[in-house]
């Protein structure tokens, strides 16, 4: 018989700017969900269907520098369009846990904050696009983008952070720091300037707290 020992279908997000260790978190939780046998799917935005990941390739293509912030904004909003509803809400109704790298919280930070769309446009072309699914949970993996840089031991030749320029970072920053502010029941704010274990175990107290996890 198949192990399922989530307690219901839940949704997760994973937050951060640059350089804020969420892709350790992102791989330590998923060895830690599959090794106890939860049931689980693990997504990234943008992408996570054969659809959300052709407009990646769109918007991530460094030779589409004329691309408007507005265009950017709605592609990102088109692959999650894609992605809530071939992936996600099937997944939770099945009774999966479904962890996705970035969701709204990114749109809202990168092109509301950063690129200066704000935050009720970025709102407004997702109202469609999320029928309603938000994250049962959303880990923002809190370190200033000044700190980021400085534990990596500054610039290297393929640092976004520093080719981006460091104002576009703090005010991605910024934003999800708003964000946190607007959604206290949702976001929770995980101080990630501790060591990785340290991280890790406020990650998984996370996931206890919202009793998506034993
Ligand atoms: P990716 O290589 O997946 O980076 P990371 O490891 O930082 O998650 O690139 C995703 C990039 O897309 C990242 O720079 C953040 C950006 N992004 C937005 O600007 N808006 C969005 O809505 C999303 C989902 C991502």
């Amino acid at each position: 018989m198949q192990s399922n020992k989530n307690l219901k279908g839940a949704f997760i997000s994973l937050e951060g700017g640059d350089g804020s260790g969420k892709s350790t978190q992102l791989k330590l939780l998923t060895e830690y969900l599959v090794n106890n046998g939860y049931d689980c799917v693990f997504t990234r935005e943008p992408g996570g269907t054969k659809i959300s990941e052709k407009i990646r390739e769109i918007i991530l293509d460094g030779n589409n520098s004329e691309e408007a912030d507005e265009t950017e904004a709605l592609l990102y909003a088109a692959a999650r369009a894609q992605l809530v509803k071939e992936l996600i809400i099937p997944s939770v109704n099945a009774g999966k846990i479904v962890v996705c790298d970035r969701f709204i919280d990114s749109s809202v930070a990168y092109q509301g904050y950063a690129r200066g769309l704000g935050k009720k446009f970025i709102d407004e072309i997702n109202a469609y696009p999320l029928k309603n699914c938000m994250p049962d949970l959303t880990l923002f993996f809190d370190i200033t983008p000044e700190r980021a840089f400085e534990r990596k031991g500054g610039a290297d030749k393929n640092d976004r952070i520093e080719q981006s320029g460091m104002e576009f970072h703090k005010k991605v920053y910024e934003g999800y720091k708003e964000q946190a502010r607007v959604f206290p029941n949702r976001i929770v704010e995980i101080d990630a300037e501790q060591s990785v274990e340290n991280v890790f175990g406020a990650v998984l107290r996370a996931l206890k707290d919202k009793k998506i996890i034993k």
